[in-house]
């Protein structure tokens, strides 16, 4: 077998054999076929596609580059869920307490903050002394104990994904669908659960900025990861605004705890965690269907509620913190209180209409980068106290010198940065405008709904 050949069918439009990708994948992560020949065949897969059995194979080839965490010995049933990214996304630290106590075990592997998207490692390490450097033992024995853990992926994992990103990144081949969907599913499927729920975004603030494209995703994710045996749903989710009233590290894990207390609706015209906990919930309710623990989504979605209700998701959720090295105690006290040093606010206007019409995702997200929140560069540190807090956002009733936002940054130069780009982030309008819907299309096997 020779590169080239292989290359070349995949220009031609020809489908690709296991063995074939199986020559490819592995010879570049030994080092054998170097990059050029690598971004040739990306950049032919852009161009020309692949079958959704192609995309399987290449999916397993990729996940038996290297290891996979073995959950044998623990009772399931295993379901996770996977996001494509966002600002303020902070649904995990919720659902995994949730599902979690109604007997589902989420093996959680998460990624950092990138570009302006966050991540929910920063997040969960806002909290003093987490660690999500968890070895293999330490993550099947914390998922036996609290139901769930959440962890970083080491390098064992996944190394062809790692290396093909980079590769994708700099040679404009990151957009194309079934090389996104290898290498997701790929990461996810090597977690060890037998069932995931997507959560694929769409809008300003999403990787995926046009429904059409997010919906193509999602069909792909479900057509391949149902060709590799996984039991799939996707949601197609809206990422035009920030979710929930927090973007920031500690500040969202905040808004997390105050969800998990049941303090996430209030008075009208005020921002609150209503958008976050819709999307929440019904994530959580596809995946308490997945894992068999209901018959319905309406009947799980019920369940959760309740669930929720009773403070036990709030309690696994301590529980956690604790079991991963962080203070509980010293969380619950910094409560509130715990903010960066340099801080400003974002005020309507003189003269703006009198609603709020969109506060941009994208631009926030932008902001949040700038105040420390987020990283432009893989390597670069970033702030636990740093974010925005909303007072106000779509559809909120204002008049001039309200307060939009508190904005607390690590650095002076980075709070001016932020508060110009937020400033600009706001639209107004003389009306309300529509209610959105949070949750648009549900994608499975069985079809969309
Ligand atoms: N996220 C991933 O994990 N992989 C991609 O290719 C794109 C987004």
């Amino acid at each position: 077998m020779r590169a080239v050949d292989i290359i070349a069918a995949k220009r031609d439009g020809k489908e690709l054999s296991r063995g074939e990708m199986e020559f490819l994948i592995s010879g570049y992560v030994s080092g054998a076929i170097p990059d050029y020949q690598i971004s040739a065949w990306a950049m032919a897969v852009y161009f020309s596609g692949m079958s959704p059995a192609e995309t399987a194979a290449l999916t397993s080839v990729m996940l038996q580059s290297g290891q996979t965490i073995d959950l044998a010995g623990i009772a399931g049933p295993f379901v996770d869920k996977h996001s494509t990214g966002g600002v303020g996304d902070k649904t995990s630290l919720i659902l995994a307490p949730l599902v979690s106590a109604l007997g589902i075990r989420d093996p959680m592997m998460s990624g950092r903050a990138l570009g302006h998207t966050g991540g929910t490692l920063d997040k969960l390490e806002a909290i003093p002394g987490f660690r999500t450097n968890l070895s293999t033992d330490e993550f099947r024995r914390i998922i036996e104990t609290d139901g769930f853990a959440m962890t970083g992926q080491t390098k064992e994992v996944v190394p062809a994904d790692r290396l093909l990103y980079a590769l994708r990144d700099v040679t404009a081949t990151v957009e194309s669908i079934p090389l996104i969907t290898a290498s997701i599913l790929s990461k996810k499927a090597a977690e060890g659960a037998e069932a995931f729920v997507f959560d694929v975004k769409y809008g300003s603030g999403a990787f995926m900025k046009e429904r059409e494209k997010a919906e193509l995703l999602a069909r792909s994710l479900v057509d391949t990861g149902t060709a590799m045996g996984k039991k799939i749903i996707a949601l197609l989710t809206a990422m035009d605004e920030p979710l929930g009233r927090m973007t920031g590290n500690f500040l969202e894990v905040e808004e997390c705890l105050d969800c998990l207390e049941g303090v996430y609706k209030t008075d009208e015209g005020s921002a609150d965690s209503s958008d976050l906990m819709e999307v929440t919930l019904e994530l959580a309710s596809r995946m308490v269907v997945l894992g068999g623990k209901a018959e319905s989504t309406d009947e799980a979605r019920a369940l959760c509620e309740t669930c929720l209700a009773s403070g036990k998701p709030r309690g696994l959720f301590l529980r956690n913190v604790a079991s991963q090295g962080g203070d509980p105690k010293k969380l619950l006290e910094l409560r509130g209180k715990w903010r960066a040093p340099f801080r400003g606010e974002v005020r309507v206007p003189g003269g703006a209409a009198a609603y709020i019409t969109r506060v941009d995702a994208l631009k926030t997200g932008r902001a949040a980068v700038a105040l420390g929140v987020g990283r432009s560069r893989t390597e670069d540190p970033v702030s636990p106290t740093a974010g925005v807090e909303f007072l106000h956002k779509r559809g909120a009733k204002v008049t001039p010198q309200d307060v939009i936002m508190r904005v607390y940054s690590a650095t002076e130069k980075g709070l001016e940065e932020a508060l110009a780009l937020l400033g600009e982030a706001v639209d107004f309008g003389d009306a309300p405008p529509l209610k959105q819907n949070m949750v648009l299309k549900e994608i499975s096997a069985a079809g969309a709904a």
